[in-house]
């Protein structure tokens, strides 16, 4: 009989924010006379920005007609994205980042996922814990860990990211090939300072190592002395490839745009010691098992460059800060001390207890919706994650329902 791929067997059964969707979905089947609120996963819940609307429409008519019809695009993205990728995001924050160095593609969690792939099978990974989990599922699912011993897989170098350090991790002693960063951070919220970021690429040029840097949530940023990304940082062309998304940046959660950047300047070696350009590999990768966002998302999200669309998409992110402004005051009343939201879209709570617990303590007496600290890792245990994005009336009843459950 074929076999199994048996790395899968040391993961956790299932995929965290499916294990919650199930007890959330149990309790509100069997109480459906409590309404449920949910600020647990980052789903976002405002609409699109009129002016991503606007040129879905307009592209979808493009569709219709013969004379501007699309089949298949570039893999790698339309260059009127990639163009407006590189003048908005890099070129205007002075980062040099060229069109053919982002790679478009249907999301920045499947990104995260498949870039490990281009690594060796034996590179050794430094991954923050708490952590969003597909970066290290997807590793486990490689086979590139040992089995899971007390909730931390063996081989792995966990970067503890606790209250003491402000839950921005410390650079290691020892050597790691692969880093995953992502600030603003999820779960935490926490932000990278310069020099915090400075001191991890010295430590990837040092070490001949990567960072993977996650900065889904930049558009969040408000501190004007925080990098938006990795290549504010002097070197970091040579050491580091940066996911985005326009998910949390557009509202585009179903919509599904994000974008890679692979700089031309970052090497990894073979066995031989012969150098490689990573981005070779991944154009390699990419062209072969994808074939591009659809055309009407990708005239959608190149909307957010427009005057317009920077405007409404800052308001939609200025909504979301609102709600994390309500949710960060009620933890303060509380007396929980928290972390995050005024950076992010997600406030780290330090619950003082069983994170699971305190779950379903919020479930059961509020019928809100968390994320229990402990699904991103064991420094997570005694924290829950609370989600900025939901309706402003739900948040503003979820906190009344918060408070009175805790009373
Ligand atoms: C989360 O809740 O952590 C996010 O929804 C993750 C994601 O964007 O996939």
């Amino acid at each position: 009989m074929i076999r199994i791929n048996e790395n899968f067997s040391k993961l956790k059964a299932s995929y965290l924010f499916v294990d919650i969707a199930r007890r959330v979905n149990a309790y509100a089947a069997a109480n459906p006379g409590k309404p449920v609120i949910r600020l647990g996963i980052g789903d976002v819940t405002e609409p699109l920005p009129p002016a991503c609307i606007e040129a879905l429409h307009a592209a979808t008519d493009e569709m219709a007609r013969r004379e501007t019809f699309k089949g298949y695009g570039p893999e790698q993205g339309y260059a009127f994205l990639r163009e407006a990728i590189a003048a908005n995001d890099y070129a205007a924050r002075g980062c040099s980042v060229a069109p053919d160095e982002i790679f478009v593609s249907d999301g920045a969690k499947c990104d995260s996922a498949n870039i490990q792939e281009i690594f060796s099978q034996d590179a050794r990974l430094a991954i923050p814990d708490p952590v969003y989990p597909v970066y290290l599922d997807t590793n486990v699912m490689a086979g590139r860990t040992g089995a899971d011993k007390d909730g931390r897989y063996e081989g792995v170098r966990y970067l503890d990211c606790t209250p003491a350090n402000g839950y921005v991790p410390e650079i290691p002693s020892g050597p790691s090939d692969l880093i995953y960063l992502c600030f603003p951070n999820n779960p935490t919220g926490a932000v990278a300072t310069r020099a915090q970021l400075t001191a991890w690429v010295d430590y990837a040029r040092r070490n001949k190592a990567v960072i993977l840097f996650d900065s889904a949530y930049e558009a969040y940023i408000r501190d004007p002395q925080i990098p938006h990304s990795i290549y504010e940082i002097e070197g970091a062309r040579d050491v580091a490839i940066e996911l985005r998304s326009f998910s949390k940046t557009a509202g585009f959660t179903g919509l599904r745009c994000a974008y890679t950047v692979v700089p031309k300047s970052v090497m990894a070696a073979d066995a031989a010691g012969g150098e490689h350009a990573l981005h070779a590999l991944w154009n390699r990768r990419h062209t072969t098992k994808f074939n591009g966002t659809a055309y009407p998302i990708q005239k959608a999200a190149a909307a957010v460059y427009t005057p317009e669309g920077q405007r409404q998409t800052r308001a939609l992110t200025d909504f979301y800060l609102g709600n994390a402004r309500l949710i960060r005051e009620a933890m303060k009343k509380l007396g929980l001390p928290c972390v995050g939201g005024d950076n992010a879209p997600y406030i780290w709570i330090n619950t003082g207890r069983d994170s699971w617990e305190f779950f379903e303590l919020l479930l059961h007496k509020a019928q809100v919706v968390c994320t229990p600290g402990a699904g991103f890792g064991r420094c997570g245990q005694g924290h829950v994650r609370i989600s900025a994005f939901n309706s402003r009336e739900n948040v503003v009843t979820a906190l009344e329902r918060v408070a009175a459950a805790l009373a």
